[in-house]
C-alpha cells in the first residue's frame, strides 16, 4: 500500500466522525488514527484538562503535529477533531493524507446532541446553543473547503454513512 491514500473525517463536534471512524477501521481493516486520542494518550490527559492548562493555541500546534506524524505511513482511516481546519497548514496535511470526507451537520441535528457535547471545552460557555451556532456558521465554509466529498448526516446511523462513504470513495482509490 502507498502512503497518502487514507479516509480522513473531518466535520463538527457530535457528526459521529468517531463511531463513522470505527465502522469504516472493521470494514476496511485500515488502522484508525483518531487525533484527538493521539493528542491525549501523547499528553496523559483528557483535551479538555489540555485546553484548560494549555489553550486552543497550543491544542492545534499539537493537531498540526499529529498530522505531520501520520503522513508517510500506510493508509489509514484518520479521525480528527472538529477544529482542526481552523489552521490552513492543517488543511494541506489533511489533503497529503488522503480523501478528505466531511460529516456534514445541521444546525438542528447537532443542537439535539448538545447533551452529548457538554465536554466540549468551546462549547462550556455560557449560552452553549448559541456557541454551536457561531462555530457551525464560521467552520462550515471551512470544511467545504478542505473536503473531496461530503456526507449529510442528518436522518443517517453510522452504519449508514460509513457505507455512503465507502460507495462515494470509490472515485478516489484507498490503499492502492
Ligand atoms: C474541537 C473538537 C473536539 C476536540 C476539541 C476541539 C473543536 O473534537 O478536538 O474539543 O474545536 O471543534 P470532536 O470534533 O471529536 O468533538
Amino acid at each position: 500500500m502507498n502512503a497518502g491514500k487514507s479516509i480522513v473525517l473531518i466535520g463538527f463536534m457530535g457528526t459521529g466522525k468517531s463511531s463513522v471512524g470505527r465502522i469504516l477501521e472493521r470494514q476496511t481493516g485500515l488502522d484508525r488514527f483518531d487525533t484527538d486520542e493521539m493528542i491525549s494518550s501523547k499528553f496523559s490527559m483528557p483535551i479538555q484538562e489540555f485546553f484548560s492548562k494549555h489553550g486552543e493555541d497550543k491544542f492545534r500546534e499539537a493537531e498540526t503535529e499529529a498530522l505531520h506524524s501520520l503522513t508517510g505511513k500506510q493508509s489509514a482511516i484518520i479521525v480528527t477533531g472538529g477544529g482542526i481546519v481552523t489552521k490552513a497548514e492543517n488543511v494541506d496535511l489533511l489533503r497529503e493524507l488522503g480523501t478528505v470526507v466531511w460529516l456534514d451537520g445541521d444546525y438542528e441535528t447537532l443542537r439535539a446532541r448538545i447533551d452529548r457535547l457538554a465536554d466540549r471545552p468551546l462549547l462550556q460557555t455560557a449560552d452553549p446553543p448559541v456557541s454551536l451556532s457561531e462555530l457551525l456558521q464560521a467552520r462550515n465554509p471551512l470544511y467545504q473547503n478542505a473536503a473531496d466529498i461530503r456526507v449529510d448526516i442528518s436522518q443517517k446511523t453510522p452504519e449508514e454513512i460509513a457505507e455512503l462513504i465507502l460507495k462515494n470513495i470509490r472515485n478516489f482509490p484507498i490503499g492502492e
